[in-house]
C-alpha cells in the first residue's frame, strides 16, 4: 500500500469480525513498532499481547466497559518503559521520552495493521492501576495505549480534521 494512502485512509475500527489473527501477522505488527524512532534508540517500550477471552473481558471493564475490546481478536497493551529511559535521561526520559517512544511504536503498528487489511483502535481511556494489576505490569512500566486489533467489520466515515491554518504558527507562536 502507498504510504500516503495508508496515512490518509487508516481509521479507528471498533467493530470486528469473529476471526483469529495468525501469530506471524501479530509479529509483523510488532516488528513495525520496533522500527519506529526512539530517543537515543533506547526503544523504551514493551507490549503485552492479550488473546485470552477472560482477560479481554476484564480489559473491557478496565476501559470503562467498551464492548469492542472484548470482541477484538487481539489486544496490544503498549507500555512505556520509564525506568529504561530514566537510566540515561533522568526525569525527561521517564516522563517524556519513554511515552514518546511508546507512542511512535504504536502509530507504526496502527499503519502496519491497516496495510495488512486489519483494523485497530487506540484506547487511551482506562484505569491504569486496574490494567497493571490485571496484567502484572511492574513498577516503572506504564501502560499507555490499549490497541484493539481485528478483521474490520465496519467502514467508518472519516472524522473531520481541523484546517491546516489552525496548526501553523509562522516564525513565532
Ligand atoms: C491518545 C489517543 C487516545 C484515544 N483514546 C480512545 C478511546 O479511549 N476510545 C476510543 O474509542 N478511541 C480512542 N482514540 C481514537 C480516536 O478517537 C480517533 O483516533 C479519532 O477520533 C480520529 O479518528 P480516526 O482514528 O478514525 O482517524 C484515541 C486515540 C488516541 C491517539
Amino acid at each position: 500500500m502507498d504510504l500516503c494512502e495508508a496515512i490518509l485512509n487508516r481509521r479507528s475500527i471498533r467493530k470486528y469480525k469473529d476471526k483469529e489473527i495468525d501469530e506471524n501477522i501479530i509479529n509483523k505488527i510488532i516488528e513495525a513498532g520496533i522500527w519506529a524512532p526512539s530517543a537515543g534508540n533506547l526503544q523504551s517500550w514493551e507490549v503485552v499481547v492479550v488473546k485470552d477471552h477472560l482477560t479481554k473481558d476484564k480489559l473491557a471493564v478496565a476501559c470503562y466497559i467498551r464492548e469492542f475490546i472484548a470482541e477484538s481478536a487481539v489486544v496490544l497493551v503498549i507500555c512505556a518503559h520509564k525506568r529504561n529511559s530514566e537510566a540515561t535521561y533522568g526525569e525527561r526520559g521517564s516522563e517524556l521520552y519513554s511515552i514518546q517512544d511508546a507512542a511512535c511504536a504504536a502509530q507504526n503498528m496502527l499503519l502496519m495493521i491497516h496495510d495488512l487489511g486489519l483494523g485497530a483502535c487506540w484506547n487511551g481511556s482506562f484505569d491504569e492501576d486496574s490494567v497493571s494489576d490485571l496484567l502484572g505490569i511492574p513498577e516503572g512500566i506504564r501502560p499507555v495505549a490499549i490497541i484493539t486489533v481485528g478483521y474490520p467489520d465496519e467502514k467508518p466515515i472519516p472524522p473531520p480534521r481541523k484546517e491546516i491554518e489552525e496548526f501553523i504558527h509562522n516564525e513565532k507562536y
